[in-house]
């Protein structure tokens, strides 16, 4: 199969097939990523602007680091110290650095559809790092990379996603992506945090945390998102804790060999105890790592063999 996109906006827009392929294909980048010399020359000459007008430690660093294993041109846009502060717009600001070159522009951006607008509106290939609450295709690439490493197969596992539904564009990627490979997605989690129309995702919804960990393989934490919500969806952290909060007690819950997994950043003692976070049980940090080859086969597949779509 020939990767036929131009963009990755979204797992909303791929098939199983797509998706398998980017699978694939972040495979053989890991094989790069453990030789002595890390560097291929497959993007040598394609000029990547790193666009990011939100925070990010794990998504742009390993963005950097793919790139360069790829031999592109690298180009780091910091907006605060752009003439975006002076108010040239998300658009004028990519046109510009198209006419400079860029031919694949990595886009986080708070307003949700972001990265749909640059796709419609420039010739560069457009790669979706996180926007707004709606989709984060690359973490959920990553995570499913990270347990099909493991478990060999995501068909018939049963995946459970806690916490702050409703504002997390990691859950809602998650949610298609192991949906489209077979998994049974369960979510949990306050029902003020639970979107209205979710159940519309074939996804299994529940509100006791102790009920949905029972017999699962895969437990994805979701940080609280403070800067995306108003108050008063909870009534406390310590209350939220008490209700959602995993504990070592909680996990036991689950198989014996539950994978533990996280985006980052952990707020420790909130959405689960630092003593989780380091249990053997835990891939948070696999999943970091795993980021360099996914985004490596995200940026060398719409580099190369982008079609139109
Ligand atoms: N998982 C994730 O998106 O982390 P960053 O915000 O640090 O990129």
């Amino acid at each position: 199969m020939v990767f036929q996109r131009k963009h990755i906006l979204g797992l909303e827009d791929l098939t199983a097939e797509e998706i398998s392929l980017i699978l694939d294909t972040a495979e053989s980048m890991k094989e790069v990523s453990l030789r002595d010399v890390k560097k291929v020359p497959a993007l040598k000459g394609v000029t990547v602007v790193n666009l990011f007008f939100e925070p990010s430690t794990r998504t742009r660093s390993s963005f950097e680091i793919a790139e360069k294993r790829l031999s592109a041109d690298v180009l780091n846009f910091t907006p605060t110290q752009s003439s975006v502060v002076k108010g040239e717009t998300l658009l004028d600001t990519a046109r510009n650095l198209e006419a400079m070159g860029a031919t694949v522009i990595v886009i986080r951006h708070s307003m949700s559809g972001a990265p749909w607008l640059l796709a419609r509106e420039l010739d560069s290939s457009i790669i979706n790092a996180g926007d707004g609450s709606h989709e984060h295709p690359s973490q959920a690439l990553l995570d499913l990379f990270t347990v099909r490493e493991v478990k060999r197969e995501i068909q018939g596992l049963k995946v459970v996603i806690v916490g702050d539904i409703l504002h997390s564009r990691v859950a809602r990627s998650n949610i298609w992506g192991f949906i489209k490979l077979g998994a049974e997605v369960r979510l949990v989690g306050p029902p003020t945090m639970m979107p209205q129309d979710v159940e519309k995702m074939d996804v299994k919804v529940y509100y006791n945390l102790e009920e949905t960990l029972k017999g699962a393989d895969v437990v994805i934490m979701l940080r609280i998102q403070m800067e995306r919500q108003g108050s008063g969806l909870f009534p406390s952290l310590r209350e939220y804790s008490r209700f959602y909060g995993l504990t070592r007690e909680r996990l036991k819950l689950a198989k014996e060999d539950v994978m533990l997994m996280h985006p980052g950043p952990i707020n420790r003692g909130v959405e689960l105890s630092s003593e989780v976070a380091d249990d053997v049980h835990s891939v948070i940090l696999d999943q970091v790592s795993n980021g360099i080859s996914v985004r490596m086969a995200m940026l060398y597949l719409v580099a190369s063999g982008g079609g139109n779509a």
